[in-house]
């Protein structure tokens, strides 16, 4: 009887054993996709495409393919403002950076700007600023000035001719067009010296020249963001089915809301 009872016991631990490791495949799954759009020939996990199964990386990691453009949606995130959408330019999967683009600039065009409210040290997870490897900032803030008189300062880059002096008119008076670099904490509004900023951008650590046309091609690159992995974030927003919905964001353990 003694012997029944454990053995009939070793099969229903043997059972066990069995569907969970079928289970935890099946979990596994998520790092066995592979998805390419244009230029990003391997998007694999934690990064997905919207329409990609869903067991296909981490909702947190959702790229977009608009005409084999990989896109990067910066949503609103409690009080952090709506950035916009960047172009995905590389991957990094063992540094994890990313390297983006705002879609406003075009590298034919040094009068081109910056569309969108950069993401310079709001960043709702798994998106840092800084290096998660090294915690060294990753991009420079690149402020877009106007000043009511011509400023002669070796901090101050003339944009001319890219974007020029404005003329002056009855409503407005005459400006000049600017673009400091950094710092990284200096608030849009009023400066010093009558000027104003009215823009902002990020650039890559490494490049600087006080030109802008040298300023304006450093941004073609694109900036940086650090990526924290799914196992690096706080466990409420490891659930697979987080969503970051306005105001509030969800945990919905089972399911992806929306794929
Ligand atoms: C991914 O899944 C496919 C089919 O299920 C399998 O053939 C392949 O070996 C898997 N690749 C990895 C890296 O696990
Ligand atoms: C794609 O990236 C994954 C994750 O780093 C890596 O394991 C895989 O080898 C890469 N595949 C290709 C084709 O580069
Ligand atoms: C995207 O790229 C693929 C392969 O390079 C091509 O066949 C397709 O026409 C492209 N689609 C668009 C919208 O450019
Ligand atoms: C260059 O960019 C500016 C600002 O976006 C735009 O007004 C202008 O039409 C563009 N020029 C060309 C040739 O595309
Ligand atoms: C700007 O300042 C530098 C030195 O401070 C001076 O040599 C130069 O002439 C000034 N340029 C203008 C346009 O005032
Ligand atoms: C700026 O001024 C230069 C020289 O006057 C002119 O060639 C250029 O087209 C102007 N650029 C813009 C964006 O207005």
């Amino acid at each position: 009887m003694e012997i029944s009872g454990s053995r009939s016991l070793t099969f229903i631990l043997a059972f066990l054993l069995c569907f969970c490791s079928e289970t935890c495949n099946a979990k596994d799954d998520s790092t066995n996709c592979t998805s390419s759009c244009g230029n990003i020939r391997n998007i694999s996990y934690p990064f997905r495409l919207k329409h990609d199964p869903k067991h296909c990386g981490h909702i947190l990691y959702t790229l977009s393919c608009e005409n084999n453009i990989t896109i990067l949606d910066l949503p609103y995130y409690g009080d952090i403002p709506y950035s916009g959408k960047y172009y995905v330019q590389t991957i990094n999967y063992n540094n994890k950076i990313l390297r983006l683009l705002d879609p406003g600039l075009d590298n034919n065009n040094c009068s081109s700007m910056p569309r969108n409210f950069p993401p310079a040290n709001l960043l709702r997870d798994p998106y840092r600023s800084y290096n998660p490897t090294t915690n060294l900032r990753l991009s420079t803030s690149i402020f877009y000035l106007r000043c009511r008189n011509p400023v002669n300062s070796s901090l101050y880059v003339d944009t001319a001719p890219c974007l020029n002096s404005t003329a002056t008119s009855l409503i407005q008076p005459k400006s000049y067009s600017y673009v400091k670099v950094g710092p990284n904490d200096m608030k849009v509004g009023e400066l010093n010296e009558g000027c104003r900023a009215e823009r902002i951008a990020l650039m890559h650590l490494k490049y600087y020249k006080p030109s802008y046309e040298y300023i304006h091609s450093a941004l073609m690159y694109g900036f940086e963001l650090g990526v924290n992995w799914p196992d690096e974030l706080p466990d409420k927003l490891t659930c697979k089915g987080y969503s970051s919905d306005i105001p509030h964001p969800k945990c919905f353990p089972n399911t992806i809301p929306g794929a």
